[in-house]
């Protein structure tokens, strides 16, 4: 079995696997105007954690969309153990099964980067309402790095494309989003969010082999520490 890195998040079904985790999450939404008239969708919402988060504070219209069966069942379980009314669904980032302006805010944690942002953020934009917000928190090139490592960081990932902040600046403007703010997150010791720090939800099997990539995963963020980093981008 040839597994990826989401394979590894999926199977230990890692809750707030975004850089920042929930308590980043709980940052942003603070500084938004959220209220209970407000129609908001997690893409790539892996196990759940910020939807039920949304859900639970706010009380208003939450939508939990991503491409992988496993967590969409765990996202599942969390809302159904903790009876929260959230719509859950499998799809894909690239051809969102929405109808065009449905939603007042988009939150994409560390999502986008995975997939093929020119078909991505079009469907954004699409199903976003014309004041609607993209909240997005994504990896960032802050260097130039030969295409060895270029190659190996995606590899790894398997991102489709790995962008400078310039470069998701100049796609966020191309898809017609306006206002582009930008804010760098910087990883710091404490990035958990100690209420939430201990959030899996083990798949029954669990496969030596994605103790490697885990492992992995590490080696290359210690490695590129400094050439790779985070950005929030807030896109209206
Ligand atoms: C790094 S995880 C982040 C999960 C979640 N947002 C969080 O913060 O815990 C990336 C998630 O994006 C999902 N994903 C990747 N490509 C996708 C796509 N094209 N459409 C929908 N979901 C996608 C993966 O399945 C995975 O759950």
């Amino acid at each position: 079995m040839n597994y990826s890195y989401l394979d590894f998040l999926a199977l230990f079904g890692v809750g707030g696997a975004h850089p920042g985790g929930l308590k980043l999450t709980k940052q942003l939404l603070a500084e938004e105007k959220v209220t209970k008239q407000t129609s908001l969708l997690d893409v790539g919402c892996g196990t759940g954690q910020t939807s039920a988060y949304i859900a639970h504070h706010y009380g208003c219209s939450v939508h939990a969309l991503d491409c992988n069966e496993i967590v969409v069942e765990k996202a599942q379980q969390r809302f159904s153990t903790l009876k929260l009314p959230i719509d859950v669904k499998v799809g894909d980032t690239e051809s969102l099964p929405y109808p065009d302006a449905s939603f007042d805010m988009i939150i994409s944690e560390s999502v986008t980067s995975f997939t093929n942002i020119a078909a991505t953020i079009p469907e954004f934009k699409r199903t976003l309402r014309p004041n609607g917000v993209l909240l997005a928190i994504e990896t960032v090139l802050e260097q130039p790095i030969s295409d060895e490592e270029k190659n190996q960081i995606m590899t790894f990932y398997r991102f489709p494309q790995l962008l400078t902040e310039a470069e998701w600046h100049t796609a966020f403007t191309h898809a017609g989003f306006k206002q582009i703010e930008i804010s760098t997150y910087q990883p710091s010791t404490d990035q958990t969010d100690e209420q939430h720090a201990a959030d899996f939800t083990l798949s029954a099997d669990i496969d030596e082999e994605l103790l490697d990539i885990m492992e992995e995963h590490e080696e290359i963020t210690k490695r590129y520490e400094g050439k790779i980093g985070y950005r929030v981008f807030r896109c209206s």
